[in-house]
């Protein structure tokens, strides 16, 4: 029987998939394995059932040795595969591109409305039980009806979020490698989309012409009372210089799902009321993260079998 190497707890159906195809080793560890860890949980395997937080190199795919066919991601992002290094070996990698669009774009409209409308903040004065009453002035926050989103990134969450944007009246910008045929919105510069939105909200995957989009010169060119939102990668913002625009007042406020270094977070934005900060939640519901695991399954199940997966990365 191959040996299925998962490197972190799944899903009870995605394993029974995975029954099928060989023996199934899973992490017992409630954390991420070191690399040295890695490198002698996946030895004879011939295939891999990787997260998000693992690199999965040329030198992890030595260590699995000859046999290693399939490294399965569990996550639509794969910046933590080194997609040459695995294709010059003959290793097929995968995504989970599409059964987490929905979550994501839903998660994407929470973190606007929580740092637009100023949720945890008022969540936190009433946990710290602050003395409040209503009046017409307090914890007001900027409403999204007739205000601008620019999209960056226009792949099938980007788009999804477009769509949340039309149903909450508002216009939509967007910038990315190409327009999309359908899309409902504007397809303009990233200069001109930093310059005109009112939420800015980042769906690019994360490659080295993205690291740092958000950097100082990008949060300067933002309007004054923008707010960012970002639910793809962390090194997408340069964090230290988030903290240092909104401390100038150049932005209103930022909601940051994933971090540059995490689960370590730019200790300046973790004291300020006007961040919303989520521990990488964006696909998180049971659905979601079940059917991701389920189709990482079925990629280890149909490559094993000598077939092509359901989703690839292209090499
Ligand atoms: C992904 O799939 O890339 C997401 O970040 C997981 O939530």
């Amino acid at each position: 029987m191959p040996k299925i190497a998962v490197t972190r707890w799944i899903p009870d159906e995605a394993a029974q998939v995975l029954g099928e195809a060989g023996e199934v080793e899973i992490s017992k560890e409630d954390r991420p394995l070191t690399a040295e860890e890695l490198r002698e949980f996946v030895t004879g395997s011939s295939a891999v059932v990787s997260m998000l937080h693992d690199r999965m190199d040329g030198a992890v795919a030595d260590a699995a040795g000859p046999e290693l066919k399939v490294v399965a991601n569990v996550a639509v992002g794969y910046d933590n595969v080194d997609v040459a290094a695995l294709g010059k070996r003959g290793v097929v990698v995968t995504n989970t591109p599409g059964v987490l669009t929905d979550a994501t774009a839903d998660l994407t409209f929470g973190l606007l409305l929580a740092v637009s409308r100023r949720l945890g903040e008022g969540e936190r004065l009433v946990r710290a039980r602050r003395p409040w009453s209503f009046h017409l002035g307090f914890l007001l926050g900027s409403g999204l009806q007739g205000k601008t989103l620019g999209i960056v990134g226009l792949g099938q969450i980007g788009r999804a979020v477009a769509d949340r944007a039309v149903a909450f009246g508002m216009q939509v910008v967007c910038s990315g490698r190409s327009a999309k045929p359908g899309f409902a919105g504007e397809f303009v510069s990233f200069e001109e989309l930093l310059r005109r939105s009112d939420f800015v909200s980042l769906h690019c995957p994360l490659t080295p012409e993205t690291r740092h989009l958000i950097d100082a010169d990008a949060l300067r060119a933002m309007k004054p009372g923008a707010y960012l939102v970002n639910t793809t990668r962390g090194p997408v913002v340069d964090e230290s210089a988030l903290a240092d625009a909104l401390e100038a007042g150049e932005i209103a406020g930022a909601a940051l799902d994933v971090f540059e270094a995490e689960p370590e977070v730019e200790p300046r934005l973790l004291a300020r009321e006007d961040v919303v900060l989520t521990p990488h939640l964006g696909s998180a519901t049971v659905e979601t993260r079940t059917a991701m695991a389920v189709l990482a399954a079925r990629n280890v199940v149909s490559v094993l079998a000598g077939a092509e997966p359901l989703t690839g990365v292209a090499r």
